[in-house]
């Protein structure tokens, strides 16, 4: 008899992409809990990495696969979309400050304080405004498909800041696939 994991994985997922992204989302709200909750430097500053390593590839497959839907195919979506894009850029930027610093830095806690309300900031307003134009637009067999399309593009999406990449489709390019696997090797050790 197939073990549980056997059977679920010959049937497919049937996680839509709203359900993957609210997955993600609470994952990295409860590191932020335990951000706030910890009074040891080196502690925060390694949660904040292991932040670092979900929410980019997160913010990495949105832009691939979720935000050219919303701006193709929902009215006013172009807008909504530069307004959150325009918000993941600020975290990559300061998640980018915060790799060039380190726990004993005297602008660590700022930079990291800043980041922890502005991505929660941007979760709620993506959790407001985006999923539910997106659940209303699609029907439930294409949100299926999008989510299977958000998998694949976290899995090849880099896990380090490169604010001043081109980011669309980033993991899509050679170059872009060979340093997003390298990457994922790296936070792996
Ligand atoms: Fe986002
Ligand atoms: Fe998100």
């Amino acid at each position: 008899m197939p073990s549980t994991e056997t059977m679920s994985t010959s049937t497919g997922s049937t996680d839509t992409i709203g359900d993957i992204i609210l997955q993600d989302h609470q994952e990295i709200r409860s590191l932020f809990v335990k951000y706030e909750q910890s009074s040891i430097l080196d502690e925060k500053y390694d949660i904040i990495q292991k932040a670092r390593t979900l929410l980019l590839p997160h913010e990495s497959a949105e832009e691939e696969v979720l935000y050219p839907k919303l701006r193709k195919e929902v009215a006013g979506g172009s807008e909504i979309a530069d307004e959150r894009t325009q918000e993941e850029q600020g975290a990559e930027k300061l998640f980018k400050e915060i790799e060039n610093m380190d726990s004993s830095s005297p602008d660590f806690i700022s930079a990291a304080d800043k980041l922890v309300e502005e991505v929660r900031k941007h979760a709620s307003e993506e959790e407001r405004y985006v999923l539910p134009a997106l659940m209303q637009r699609f029907s439930q067999k294409e949100l299926i498909g999008m989510g299977n399309d958000f998998k694949k593009a976290k899995s090849s999406a880099p896990t380090h800041p490169h604010p001043n990449a081109p980011h669309k489709g980033i993991g899509k390019t050679v170059a872009g696939k060979v340093a997003a696997t390298m990457e994922h090797l790296q936070d792996k050790t």
